[in-house]
């Protein structure tokens, strides 16, 4: 056994994620489907290449996720550099490197892809009406609809490619009827440029399909049920769907293995339980309190009663909940194992340095062994 905390991953889950995604979403056979998954969500090559081998397509942020796709023999081809947020030099070298599709949502953006990318694919991110996920990106990225119509005819002008428009419900959404919203949104773009002669081949719907943690999540059946229904009602047929999942794909194939390291209780009287992870070594999504996961112990069974739960940092922020209420063994004690459960998603990708002198969160493939 490795020394905890660690994350082990099953990529034979992962397949069966992305294949159940594809049956569903492709179930109204006469639209063509496309799944992208987004890299940042669990960059690790033995998941890069599997998916690559089912046809997925790849979500990119920046140039160190082209590198590791390219590295890992997958097709320019297949990538789409999907940040809005990136420099002229890092769009050049994404050409250079052989990307053919991007996505902005600024009008400046959209002139150095221009310049730096001249010829490719462009889709347009505009922020959807969506409600809000639990762990919403608010406002930091999409145009309004109707500023992605003009940037869209603009990218024509500029000599183009029109992929379309895109937008994202934010991460772990849990209200199917947010697609419907964002479908709907983005027919209106499709229409209006079908009005000025530029046909639309394809309408990104983003990430954001939610899985399991300890509170119940609509199934990946009811999700795309959701988006087909929309994308029939306000899609013309021959717009292709391309979804762009990060933690349905992967979320659920993990499970941290981590260390009680103590108990204490507080002069308040509130028992604090401290794990060798915590926010900064792969817990990052409890920032917040958005993510609440569920913990397996060795002493399940026995007597429960709450707990803080906090990091093993000398750091005051490092408190994983406070405010949910946890139920652990009343019996938990210093060097009891821990699990905790699909913690696939946003872990080891958000643990890339060593604060307070803690390593990054390392991660096993079942059936093959990386650090
Ligand atoms: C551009 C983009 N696409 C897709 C995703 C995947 O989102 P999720 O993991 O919620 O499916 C993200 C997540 O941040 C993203 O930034």
């Amino acid at each position: 056994m490795p020394e905890s905390p660690y994350l082990v991953l099953d990529p034979e889950q992962v397949r069966a994620n992305y294949r159940a995604l594809a049956d569903a979403v492709s179930a109204p056979r006469s639209r063509d489907t496309r799944i992208r998954y987004a890299v940042k969500a669990a960059p690790v090559d033995e998941l890069l290449t599997l998916l690559d081998t089912e046809g997925a397509e790849f979500d990119v942020a920046s140039i160190g996720e082209i590198d590791q796709c390219l590295r890992l023999g997958i097709d320019a081809g297949a990538l789409c550099y999907g940040n809005p947020i990136k420099k002229s030099a890092h769009i050049a070298r994404a050409f250079a490197l052989g990307v053919r599709r991007y996505a902005f949502d600024t009008e400046d953006d959209l002139a150095r892809i221009a310049e730096h990318a001249p010829g490719t694919e462009v889709e347009c991110r505009f922020l959807s009406a969506a409600p809000e996920s639990r762990t919403p990106f608010g406002t930091k990225f999409g145009c309004a609809p109707r500023e992605a119509t003009r940037l869209l005819v603009r990218a024509r002008d500029l000599g183009l490619t029109v992929a379309g428009p895109y937008f994202h419900v934010g991460s772990q959404q849990l209200d199917p009827t947010a697609w419907r919203i964002g479908i709907e949104q983005a027919g209106q773009i499709v229409s209006t440029l079908a009005d000025k002669g530029i046909r639309v081949p394809a309408v990104n719907v983003g990430g954001g399909l939610p899985i399991s943690y300890a509170e119940d999540a609509p199934s990946l059946g009811e999700i795309a049920a959701a988006m087909t229904d929309a994308a029939a009602r306000f899609l013309p047929e021959n717009t292709a769907l391309v979804v762009e999942p990060g933690r349905a794909l992967v979320g659920n194939a993990g499970t941290i293995h981590a260390e009680v390291v103590g108990v204490r209780f507080a002069p308040d009287g509130r028992r604090w339980v401290y794990l060798d992870i915590g926010r900064y070594n792969g817990m990052a999504e409890t920032e917040n309190e958005y993510i609440a996961y569920r913990f397996v112990t060795d002493r399940d069974g026995d007597p429960v009663g709450e707990a803080v739960v906090a990091g093993p940092t000398c750091d005051g922020d490092d408190v994983l909940y406070q405010r949910t209420r946890v139920l652990l063994p009343t019996t938990l004690r210093a060097g009891d194992r821990i699990q905790i459960l699909h913690t696939g998603a946003y872990t080891a990708s958000y643990s890339s340095v060593s604060f307070n002198g803690f390593p990054p969160l390392t991660v096993h493939v079942s059936g093959a062994e990386r650090e």
